[in-house]
């Protein structure tokens, strides 16, 4: 994925002299991912098994997002807002059919997407599709050229699918100057409303002047800024750290309707420990990313369940100002605190131990967090327990276990005439 630093600039500049001719069209005016999306995705659990002969259960079919669907309906998921069931890569045929169109394949989606659509919309669910601006997906299948992207939205419209993941491999950064806002142009005509993510800024090298996060935020209602998650703490936090080691470039781009992205959440798979997922759920929450699951809904366990279900979680990540979270500070002790501002001057703080000896007690006061001076409520997210009302200036005290996180959601106590309490 990565493009020598000399080829991007040279595209970065031709880009500029091009961006005058490509026509800009607002996509996500229309009212859609006004909090960030949330749902399930088959990619990093399932990736590209077809073989369904001999792995009925996992194989990309019809039938493993059915059953997703039926977990997502019937296990408390929807009503938490998990939405949206979506299909990555290896959906489709080999080949277009005879007019052009993407089909999908007949062994392993024998009813159709629209029959798939229909399946998960009586469920109160929503239906996520992937294409590839390109000449081929990540794993070969047909790829989304220029000349088809008009063809593809109106086929993805006509299937009454709610949600497009537009990947960018096997293109070039001009026809993906070109088809990105051409593809999010050609789901506005369609009429269909249509959760538009895109894969961009991974193919261009992630930051400005490569990537223009403003043109993303006018196009796309999330985007995925970097590499993808699998399932291990190592790669939760080649993440987590490339997303606020540069939250200067990208916490600002994100708001209602347009998110940064850091993929999938992984937590009940293989590769984290309890403590991993909660960092995973909390970190994700401070950074209003969206909550795509990548797991067995089939067979979670109770744990992980917990986790993603957590609703002061989940109401953090889905707070209606929209304001991504960010790092205040890494301690020589290997401590790190992040901080995301919430409605009604709420706020939400974690606390991660990047350490692997044993639990260590942090110290410290609100004030030195830049709280404004006063009263607040304190509520331990993880261990579901409210606290007892912390001034400012009080020095408070967690226990962050190694490779975990202490999650606080924090509201200012308020007198009755509105006013802050002061001490
Ligand atoms: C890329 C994307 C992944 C997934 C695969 C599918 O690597 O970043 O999220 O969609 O392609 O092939």
């Amino acid at each position: 994925m990565a493009r020598p630093a000399l080829l991007q600039r040279r595209v970065s500049l031709l880009s500029l002299s091009l961006l005058c001719l490509v026509p800009w069209v607002q996509s996500n005016g229309n009212g859609l991912a006004l909090t960030p999306p949330m749902g399930w995705m088959a990619w990093e659990r399932f990736r590209c098994d077809t073989d369904c002969k001999d792995d009925l259960e996992n194989c990309i079919s019809e039938k493993l997002f059915m059953d997703m669907a039926d977990r997502l309906s019937e296990d408390g998921w929807r009503e938490l807002g998990y939405e949206y069931v979506i299909i990555d890569d290896c959906w489709m045929s080999r080949t277009r059919d005879k007019n052009g169109t993407l089909q999908p394949d007949p062994d392993r989606f024998p009813s159709g997407i629209k029959r798939l659509a229909d399946y998960v919309h009586n469920r109160g669910l929503k239906l996520g599709i992937y294409a590839d601006m390109g000449t081929g997906t990540c794993m070969n299948f047909p790829g989304t050229t220029l000349d088809k992207i008009k063809l593809d939205a109106q086929t993805f419209a006509s299937w009454e699918v709610d949600y497009l993941k537009f990947d960018g491999c096997n293109s070039n950064a001009l026809e993906q100057l070109l088809g990105y806002p051409l593809m999010s142009k050609a789901l506005n005509a369609t009429g269909r409303p249509m959760v538009y993510s895109c894969s961009w800024p991974v193919y261009i090298g992630s930051l400005p002047p490569e990537v223009n996060y403003t043109l993303l935020g006018d196009i796309c209602h999330l985007w995925r800024n970097y590499y993808d998650i699998q399932d291990s703490w190592d790669s939760v936090q080649f993440i987590m750290d490339w997303f606020f080691n540069n939250q200067d470039y990208i916490q600002p781009a994100a708001g209602p309707g347009k998110w940064n992205d850091p993929d999938m959440l992984i937590i009940g798979n293989f590769g984290l420990s309890l403590d991993q997922s909660r960092t995973q759920m909390a970190l994700w929450s401070i950074m209003a990313a969206p909550l795509i699951m990548s797991n067995d809904l089939r067979s979670l366990d109770n744990a992980a369940r917990a986790i993603l279900q957590n609703k002061v979680a989940l109401s953090i990540n889905q707070d209606p100002l929209g304001i991504q979270g960010r790092r205040l500070f890494k301690e020589k002790t290997k401590i790190e605190v992040y901080w995301r501002p919430l409605v009604d001057g709420a706020s939400a703080l974690v606390f991660l131990s990047r350490r692997s000896d044993m639990p260590y007690l942090y110290h410290t006061s609100l004030e030195k967090l830049f709280f404004e001076k006063g009263n607040y409520e304190v509520y331990d997210v993880f261990q579901s327990s409210k606290l007892k009302p912390l001034k400012s200036t009080e020095q408070f005290t967690v226990s962050i276990n190694p490779s975990g996180v202490v999650m606080l959601h924090l509201k200012p106590v308020r007198s009755e005439s509105g006013h802050r309490t002061l001490l």
